[in-house]
C-alpha cells in the first residue's frame, strides 16, 4: 500500500498513524506532567517525589512497541498511597460501579494482583486485557494531546501513566495516575461492548479536523471518564474518572447534578469543567446503544474517507481503492458464511 494511495485527494488531512508502532512517536509529545509539575500539584516541593516520578517516566519515553512493560518496584510509601484508595473506592464500587466493573474487577483481583498491598503492574493488566477484548497499555509520561491519545484508541491500544499520586493526599490527584488507570479505567477495557465503544471513537479520531476532535474529545470525557449508564431502575458509574474518585463517584450518583439522556451530537457541544465535579452528566442505555450512536455520529462527521482497523497486521486501512473495498467486502463475506453456518449447526441441534 503506497503512502499517495491512502491521501489521494485529501491533501488536508492531519498526519495519523497507521500501524501499531507508529504509536512509538508519540512517547515524547506530552503536553504537561510529565517530570514538571504545576506549582499547586501536592508533589511540588517534594524532591524525593518529583525524582521518583522522573524515574518512572523514563520507563514511558524509552518504551517502544513490542516489549514488555517494564516492571516498576513501587516502595513502601507508594503502596500505602495505592492502599488508601484500593480501600476507599473497593467498598463503594459495590453500589455505584456499572454490572460489568463489578464483574471484572474479582476476575484483576485473581489475576493481576489487585490488593491492597500491592500495586498491580501494567505489564500483567495488558496481558489480561489483551486476553479479553485484545485492549492494551502502552505507558506514557503524562498527558498527550487529545487527537495522539484517541488515535491510539483505534488500535485498541490505551495510554497509562505508571506513577502514582503524592501520598500527602492521597484521595485527591490533579491528573492520571496509577491508581486513575488501574482501578477505573482497566477494568472496562476488559468488556467487550466498552472495547469496542472505545476504539469507535478512536478510529472516528484519524485524520479528523481539530473541530471534530474537539467533539469527540468531549464525548470521550463524558463517556469513557465520566459517563453513567442504566442498568434496569438504576442508574450506575462506568466512567474512569468516577469509578477512581470517592468523592465524585458518591456525588454523581446523589440527586445533586443533572443527568441528561446519552446522545452524542448534544454530548460533543457540551461545556465542562476540568478541575471541580461536573454539573451535568449523560446516562447510556448501555455500551452497545453508546457504540451504536457513537458510530452514527461519526459517521455524520466530515471526512472524505472510511478507514478500518486490521487486527491481523495491526494497522488501518484507509478504505480509498476499488481494491481495498472489493477485499473488504470479500473479508465479510467469509465471516457472513461462518455466520450462517453457525446459525444453521444451531437450528440443527435445537431441531
Ligand atoms: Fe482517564
Amino acid at each position: 500500500m503506497s503512502e499517495t494511495s491512502i491521501v489521494k485527494g485529501v491533501d488536508q488531512t492531519p498526519w495519523f498513524p497507521r500501524k501499531i508502532s507508529d504509536l512509538d512517536g508519540f512517547a515524547e509529545k506530552v503536553l504537561e506532567m510529565g517530570e514538571e509539575l504545576d506549582a499547586d500539584h501536592p508533589g511540588f516541593k517534594d524532591e524525593a517525589y518529583r525524582k521518583r516520578r522522573a524515574e518512572i517516566t523514563r520507563i514511558a519515553r524509552t518504551y517502544r512497541h513490542g516489549q514488555p512493560l517494564p516492571r516498576v518496584e513501587y516502595t513502601a510509601t507508594e503502596i500505602e498511597t495505592w492502599g488508601a484508595v484500593f480501600r476507599q473506592l473497593q467498598d463503594l464500587f459495590k453500589t455505584h460501579a456499572c454490572h460489568e466493573h463489578q464483574y471484572v474487577f474479582p476476575l484483576l483481583m485473581r489475576n493481576c494482583g489487585y490488593r491492597e498491598d500491592n500495586i498491580p503492574q501494567l505489564q500483567d493488566v495488558s496481558r489480561f486485557l489483551k486476553e479479553c477484548t485484545g485492549f492494551t497499555l502502552r505507558p506514557v509520561m503524562g498527558l498527550l494531546s487529545s487527537r495522539d491519545f484517541l488515535n491510539a484508541l483505534a488500535f485498541r491500544v490505551f495510554h497509562s501513566t505508571q506513577y502514582i499520586r503524592h501520598q500527602s493526599k492521597p484521595l485527591y490527584t490533579p491528573e492520571p495516575d496509577v491508581c486513575h488507570e488501574l482501578l477505573g479505567h482497566a477494568p472496562l477495557f476488559a468488556d467487550p461492548d466498552f472495547a469496542d465503544f472505545s476504539q469507535e471513537i478512536g478510529l472516528a479520531s484519524l485524520g479528523a479536523s481539530d473541530e471534530d476532535i474537539e467533539k469527540l474529545s468531549t464525548i470521550y470525557w463524558f463517556t469513557v471518564e465520566f459517563g453513567l449508564c442504566r442498568e434496569g431502575d438504576h442508574v450506575r458509574a462506568y466512567g474512569a474518572g468516577l469509578l477512581s474518585s470517592f468523592g465524585e463517584l458518591e456525588y454523581a450518583l446523589s440527586d445533586k447534578p443533572e443527568r441528561r439522556p446519552f446522545e452524542p451530537s448534544k454530548v460533543a457541544l457540551q461545556k465542562y469543567p476540568i478541575t471541580e465535579y461536573q454539573p451535568v452528566y449523560f446516562v447510556a442505555d448501555s455500551f452497545k446503544d453508546a457504540k451504536d450512536k457513537v458510530r452514527a455520529f461519526a459517521a455524520s462527521l466530515k471526512r472524505p474517507f472510511s478507514v478500518r482497523y486490521n487486527p491481523y497486521t495491526e494497522s488501518i486501512e484507509v478504505l480509498d481503492s476499488k481494491e481495498k473495498v472489493h477485499h473488504y467486502a470479500q473479508t465479510i463475506r467469509a465471516e457472513m458464511s461462518n455466520l450462517c453456518d453457525a446459525l444453521e449447526r444451531l437450528a440443527q441441534h435445537h431441531a
